[in-house]
């Protein structure tokens, strides 16, 4: 097992990893909490494949177990389902001295941490992300949000967990469009901070071979993003690197209605056109697109979207542009390596451009 620890002073939390963590979650999460009672957060889809191990595990350390399952589906991620999740919280009897836990994929790490943020002003919790995304990105850093018809995360909270589990066999019954989907953001941190992990990705024979390793790349994104997120909690510097083919990617997937491409496969166009652009301005070394084409090829991730230039612009949010306003692009210099670089509105259309 791994532990990194996320150094916050009186935020600070452990992320542990291991295969079969879930059924040890009892006793870990004892260790952190004096609660009576556990709210056990989860989707149709993964309360179905785990929700009585879970609460099993939690009994068995003597917390009282009120599971909350909520539709599977990023449209759960709205204040309806916030409210009937605020109703099951009420009903169950939590108090501001228990405990929720968030057992499911990126919807569920936000919806039940801004439930837990939230209700009574604030309860402790738990993730036990159990989607590739989840243990490498949203279980860790305390981003909590739901969704609006207006947008995406428009209402939310930085409101870090109190311990992170990560049991990377439950990666084993993740649908491999998913896997996929989650390793284009393995493959972004290897962009922006560690060459070396981009390589080890580049270089595995078969998704076999990839499972057999995941708990090691796991913990190397883990550590990145525990280290970025200790320096920038609030994200308003060096966090921003995490956005690295974001810009591009929240685009193609707003082009898509978010039903044609998954977040990582977006995010994945988004880094590929993007070092296109910057390769041909000279700040990112040559060959830079070429290695990360090959890698998204390798693992099936789609290296382009049917959109024009003007409609990605315009999800881009460039229609809504105040003048004078800047965006702040992550570009690459090499693989591994990343800079921030504030870009005028106007300067966009060179850098989203599709070839
Ligand atoms: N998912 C990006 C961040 O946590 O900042």
């Amino acid at each position: 097992m791994s532990i990194i620890r996320v150094n916050l002073g009186a935020k600070s939390y452990n992320i542990e990893i291991a295969a079969g963590l879930l059924d040890t979650a009892g006793e870990k999460i004892r260790s952190i909490s004096k609660a009576q009672r556990a709210a056990v957060i989860s989707d149709s889809n993964v309360d179905a494949l785990y929700g009585k191990r879970l609460q099993a595990a939690l009994a068995g350390s003597g917390f009282k177990v009120t599971r909350i399952v909520f539709p599977a589906g990023e449209k759960s991620k709205c204040l309806a389902e916030l409210a009937k999740i605020y109703d099951r919280l009420a009903e169950a009897g939590i108090t501001r001295s228990d405990l929720v836990v968030a057992l499911g994929g990126g919807v569920t790490g936000d919806l039940g941490g801004f439930a837990a943020a939230t209700f009574l002003r604030g309860v402790d919790y738990v993730q036990i992300p159990t989607s590739l995304l989840a243990q490498i990105d949203s279980s860790v850093g305390g981003k909590v949000a739901v969704d609006l018809p207006a947008g995406k995360n428009l209402v939310g909270n930085f409101y870090q967990p109190k311990l992170v589990l990560i049991d990377t066999m439950l990666l084993k019954t993740l649908p491999v469009r998913f896997l996929h989907d989650g390793l284009a953001e393995a493959i972004k941190y290897g962009c922006i901070r560690d060459r070396a992990l981009f390589e080890k990705i580049a270089a595995m024979r078969d998704d076999d071979e990839l499972l057999e390793n995941i708990g090691g790349i796991v913990e190397r994104c883990c550590a990145i993003k525990a280290e970025i997120v200790e320096h920038d909690e609030f994200d308003t510097g060096e966090r921003m690197v995490l956005n690295f083919g974001h810009t591009i990617g929240h685009a193609v997937e707003k082009c898509s209605n978010y039903e044609s491409f998954t977040h990582g496969e977006a995010v994945g166009i988004g880094m590929l056109l993007l070092t296109r652009q910057t390769e041909l301005f000279g700040l990112t070394e040559r060959e830079t697109a070429a290695a990360i084409y090959d890698v998204l090829k390798k693992y099936n991730l789609p290296v382009d979207a049917d959109y024009g230039n003007e409609e990605l612009l315009k999800a881009a949010g460039m229609d809504k542009k105040k003048s004078g306003s800047s965006i702040t692009l992550v570009i690459l210099k090499n693989i591994g390596t990343s800079f921030l670089q504030k870009t005028n509105w106007q300067d966009l259309p060179e850098y989203i451009k599709r070839g």
